[in-house]
């Protein structure tokens, strides 16, 4: 599924203040620019404050960093003490360079100046000659990090909001700004390559234990730990010897096969190639700072301007688009602190966790007590793993209260229904819930398939219910579908993409329809890979081609994954709405209980969880259309979908995809990916499948509209 983006906040933080600002000093000058002020105190420190203008976060502009350099070079002809570079916004430090300047890049010259500039900028900072260093609050990531590396010394901010790293990897580049060559200069290539191909955050301890920071201190002592350092500067950290050992030409080659062969387990380098190429640019100059540096402006160049960066930064950016969509109204800023979830099953005791984890107060209710006593014991193992400080997690636990009679509901700002796939049962219970909540409350629904219009009218109010659709597991999965009916009021569901994004969830909204957006999709791509594994293609085979599309797991096994009887119920669902077949395997299987990884059997037979693929001697040369047979029924839907107006526009569906189904993201999304590929060609393709397979690869209707704007 897909990964967590780097700008997804670390769960637990939501209700907390926010992370105070840069400390003013006192001031004997002031000098203020556009986005940054440069303050000079009685002891002849310049305190530089980051601050963009017209902007809630510091992300690094090209604006910003020219104007940066014309201040290091006033800097640099002044005598000074010493230069702490810090941030003036409560968000943090920097968090990043701004990706949007990277679209539509296409020029590897052009790409190249622009890095270099950045690059010659920091390194202005590197060739002052006082001490320099950088305080450190809140996010300090990519650029922001690449920046604090050029500094002499860091300090961090202790404070759990405080995330250092270099997660450039994730958009598709590694970092350009001299951040590879200074992070392993500074700490050694072992560690400085883990973090950077992981593009893993860390915590101001944990920079401090790596000595990627000096010092972790706590807030009120950030500005005192950076003026100490100016005023007793020590020795400037070396990483330890064995790593300096490491980094010798002769050794690097083995180091480099030995990285590679790790990063090929999880990450392809047709599909993603920054990791391998920061592994070669280490390999080929990683004692030569100098090389390395002018190399590493190229190689981050050829990786911006190609196909999978471009895609990747558009599925960021996508992101942010989403998020954004959770606005409110001007001036009235909405935050929910209860929430009540009724059923705890499967996703209604993983929603309560979740809403727990993310600072609410949860109460959950279920008819049995025996399946709270297991919401509780699922949610402490999710509190230990995400929150790790016993007590941390045990306020977490406390958030969150087993409810049997449902005494929750009258203070609820929220409720959300997760009990059985039955529309009676679920309208029964909505009745009772309409009349014990506030009239301000949200009401909604986990239901994965019941039409909206169907459960509401048991509702005096049917305006009042929207739908809340999580999907499977709900710590994994980003989005959550925001399920709109005619009768909707919008304000509704404008409050409940407010709450979604408060419990660090992306909102989506969609029509109320079949399987609403991401089931309907997926479905015909999974009972395709059905039909093509009744037809005797091994699961093993239709998996690999799947994944070699780009996607994360194959289909038979996401399907065993998720359930072979809720896949069947899924199916039917949408068969009985829209037409076509169930594939009759998927029945025996169901009928013979083998319902996939949970029953240790379904298409694969599991051990410990994980499928026993036998070698792929079956089907030695897999069918010429097998990828197309999978890929374009879901992309035949998506346009089905978009003409349906299920989602609004090709971007949000993209999004959908994206993030409800981990859709291959160095393509951009199925539409981006048709639009790349080309309309006319898919056209055709899938012409050419419904003579040689059936009807349900007849392009559907809107494909002529695609054709007319595309
Ligand atoms: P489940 O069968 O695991 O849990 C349902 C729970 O509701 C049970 O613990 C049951 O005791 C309780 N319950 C039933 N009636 C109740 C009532 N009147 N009052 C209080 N508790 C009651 O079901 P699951 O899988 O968690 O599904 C719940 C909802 O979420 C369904 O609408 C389903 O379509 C939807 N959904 C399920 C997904 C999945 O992968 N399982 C994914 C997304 C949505």
């Amino acid at each position: 599924m897909q990964k967590n983006t780097p700008t997804q906040n670390d769960p637990g933080t939501q209700t907390k203040p926010p992370i105070p600002a840069a400390k003013k000093t006192h001031p004997k000058k002031k000098n203020s620019h556009k986005h940054w002020h440069l303050e000079k105190d009685d002891e002849g420190i310049a305190w530089l404050s980051a601050d963009r203008a017209n902007a809630g976060t510091n992300s690094l502009c090209a604006e910003m960093l020219d104007e940066l350099g014309e201040i290091l070079d006033s800097i640099a002809a002044s005598a000074l003490k010493g230069l702490v570079i810090q941030s003036a916004k409560s968000s943090g430090f920097i968090a990043g360079a701004d990706v949007k300047e990277f679209v539509g890049l296409n020029n590897i010259e052009n790409a190249t100046h622009l890095i270099r500039r950045g690059q010659s900028v920091f390194d202005k900072i590197e060739t002052l000659n006082c001490p320099t260093v950088a305080a450190i609050n809140g996010f300090c990531l990519g650029g922001g990090l690449e920046l604090a590396l050029a500094c002499r010394y860091r300090v961090a901010d202790e404070d759990p909001r405080t995330r250092l790293g270099l997660p450039e990897v994730r958009l598709g580049i590694h970092p350009g700004f001299g951040g590879s060559m200074r992070l392993i200069r500074l700490i050694g290539a072992p560690q400085a390559m883990s973090l950077m191909l992981t593009g893993r955050t860390i915590s101001a301890r944990a920079a401090k234990k790596l000595n990627v920071v000096d010092y972790a201190v706590p807030t009120r002592h950030l500005s005192n730990a950076a003026r100490q350092l100016i005023q007793s500067p020590p020795a400037v950290h070396q990483p330890p010897r064995w790593a300096t050992w490491l980094n010798h030409r002769l050794l690097r080659p083995a180091l480099g096969y030995y990285l590679k062969k790790q990063v090929s387990a999880k990450a392809s380098p047709k599909h993603y190639p920054a990791p391998y190429a920061l592994i070669g640019l280490w390999v080929a100059h990683g004692d030569d700072p100098k090389a390395m540096l002018a190399e590493e402006a190229f190689s981050a160049a050829k990786l911006i301007t190609g196909y999978t960066a471009q895609n990747l930064i558009r599925v960021f950016l996508l992101q942010e688009k989403l998020k954004g969509l959770a606005k409110t109204a001007k001036g009235k800023k909405e935050i929910f602190k209860r929430v009540h979830v009724i059923g705890g099953g499967v996703m209604g005791g993983d929603i309560a966790a979740w809403c727990a984890l993310q600072g609410l107060q949860v109460t959950v209710q279920d008819r049995k007590q025996e399946s709270l006593a297991k919401v509780v014991q699922r949610a402490h193992k999710l509190f230990k793993k995400k929150l790790k400080h016993p007590r941390i997690v045990q306020a977490a636990m406390d958030r969150l209260m087993p409810d049997v009679e449902g005494l929750g509901l009258r203070r609820a700002d929220v409720v959300i229904e997760a009990i059985f796939e039955d529309v009676k049962a679920k309208q029964n219970l909505f009745k009772e819930v309409e009349k014990k909540v506030g009239p301000k409350t949200i009401i909604a629904t986990n239901t994965s398939s019941i039409p909206l219009d169907e459960i509401s009218t048991a509702l005096k109010n049917p305006a009042r219910l929207v739908g809340l659709h999580f999907f499977n597991p709900v710590a994994m999965m980003q989005l959550v579908e925001i399920v709109t009916a005619s009768v909707t009021d919008k304000t509704v569901a404008q409050r409940t993409a407010v709450f979604t994004k408060q419990i660090k969830r992306l909102p989506l909204p969609v029509k109320s329809g079949p399987g609403f957006l991401v089931n309907r999709i997926l479905m015909p791509y999974l009972m395709e890979a059905v039909v093509l594994e009744s037809e005797g293609i091994s699961a093993a085979t239709i998996d690999k081609a799947a994944v070699d599309f780009g996607m994360p797991m194959g289909p038979i096994h996401l399907a065993d994954t998720v359930g072979l009887d809720i896949c069947l119920h899924v199916a039917e669902n949408l068969s009985a709405a829209l037409g076509g077949d169930v594939p009759k395997k998927l029945r025996k299987l169901v009928e013979a209980k083998q319902l996939g990884r949970k029953t240790g059997q379904g298409f694969y037979k599991y051990n410990k969880g994980k499928p026993e693929k036998p070698s792929g001697a079956k089907n030695p040369k897999p069918p010429a259309d097998l990828t197309d047979r999978l890929m374009l029924r879901m992309l035949n839907e998506a346009v089905a979908c978009l003409r349906e107006s299920v989602v609004d526009g090709e971007d949000l569906m993209d999004a959908g995809i994206i993030f409800g189904t981990g859709f291959a993201p160095f393509h951009g999304g199925p539409m981006h990916y048709l639009q790349h590929t080309g309309v006319d060609v898919l056209y055709s393709r899938l012409e050419e499948l419904a003579s040689r397979h059936g009807d349900r690869f007849k392009p559907d209707a809107g494909w002529s509209s695609l054709k007319e704007t595309g």
